[in-house]
């Protein structure tokens, strides 16, 4: 399926909730978000009938997120009627991992392909206060238990938080001389509750470059430019939202837990899809991508225009 700019969109981003069980303090208020109601969230059903008119407009790979997708009742339904779809190469799924040691087994033989798992700290205490309550200790469990389920190549995703966590990024780097996962540091973008943090906060990816000297560049996969430490198992990886501009590369959609597709991430517009089926579902999805734009303007205006926070769209 091709935009108005002939980019090839291929990849869906469905967020499935947008209720989590932490409270980052750059993504979610200490209150928590003002929860859409129940009625207003796509159903099982519906996940699976959008996913499956995607696919039947060229969508070859599914992303499931949140929120935390994993606090979702029916997750795995959701993923096993996703993968089923025989156009679906891969099937995904970003989450923060404390729910990993019920639920690892379970998505792997409903079908998931792949993990992201979202880890800011490996410090207990930091990591307790950064998500408002987490404990470490569930989210390395969830690693384990995703490596124990059979999940190769996982993905760890860390975001730059400048006064914060930049001490760490050689204890991260360092994961990767053993385990062949992809660390990759992701630069704080400004929206919701970050949006009107202190400029040093938010660091250029840079900054692991300048604190792991020995990182080789080895390539790239997707978004992010990839390094390795010499002689590692793993790679490690940079994602510039800010500093470089991906939007002519861009392959995705993403749909919100209350069924709106998103055609970019840092623009207003949305486009509802719940309550459609079939054809004209997907007569929406592709309207809705003919109108998708060049591009955003995070670098010029300093703010998203997404009018939503993280926890809603799923990054
Ligand atoms: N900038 C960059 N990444 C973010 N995420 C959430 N908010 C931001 C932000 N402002 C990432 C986190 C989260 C995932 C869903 O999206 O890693 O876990
Ligand atoms: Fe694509 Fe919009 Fe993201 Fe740019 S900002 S990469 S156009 S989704």
């Amino acid at each position: 399926m091709r935009d108005g700019f002939g980019r090839d969109i291929s990849y869906l981003r469905l967020s499935v909730t947008d209720r989590c069980n932490y409270r980052c303090r750059y993504c979610m208020p200490a209150e928590g978000v003002c929860k859409r109601r129940r009625e207003e969230i796509l159903s099982v059903e519906d996940c699976i009938a959008v996913a499956a008119a995607a696919a039947a407009c060229g969508v070859t790979k599914v992303r499931v997120t949140g929120g935390e997708p994993l606090v979702r009742r029916g997750i795995v339904e959701i993923c096993r009627g996703i993968a089923a779809l025989p156009q679906i190469r891969e099937l995904c799924l970003t989450t923060n991992g404390s729910l990993l040691p019920q639920l690892a087994g379970p998505l792997r033989e409903a079908g998931v392909d792949r993990l992201n798992i979202s880890l800011d700290t490996l410090r207990p205490t930091r990591f307790a206060a950064l998500t408002r309550g987490g404990r470490l200790e569930d989210a390395l469990a969830g690693l384990a238990a995703a490596e124990a389920a059979g999940f190769r190549q996982l993905k760890l995703n860390v975001v730059l938080l400048g006064g914060v966590n930049d001490d760490e990024i050689a204890d991260f780097a360092a994961l990767t001389r053993e385990k062949p996962w992809q660390v990759r540091f992701i630069e704080l973008m400004p929206m919701g509750p970050c949006a009107d943090w202190p400029r040093e906060r938010f660091l250029s990816a840079d900054a692991v470059l300048s604190r792991c000297p020995a990182l080789q560049p080895v390539g790239a996969s997707g978004v992010a430019e990839l390094y390795r430490l010499p002689g590692a198992a793993g790679t490690v990886g940079l994602i510039r939202p800010l500093s470089h501009r991906f939007c002519g590369g861009c392959d995705r959609i993403r749909v919100t837990a209350d069924g709106r597709l998103k055609p970019c991430l840092h623009q207003a517009a949305e486009y509802p899809l719940r309550g459609l089926r079939g054809e004209a579902l997907e007569a929406a999805i592709r309207a809705a991508v003919a109108a998708k734009p060049r591009g955003h303007r995070l670098a010029d205006e300093g703010h998203s225009r997404a009018q939503r926070d993280m926890n809603e769209i799923g990054g």
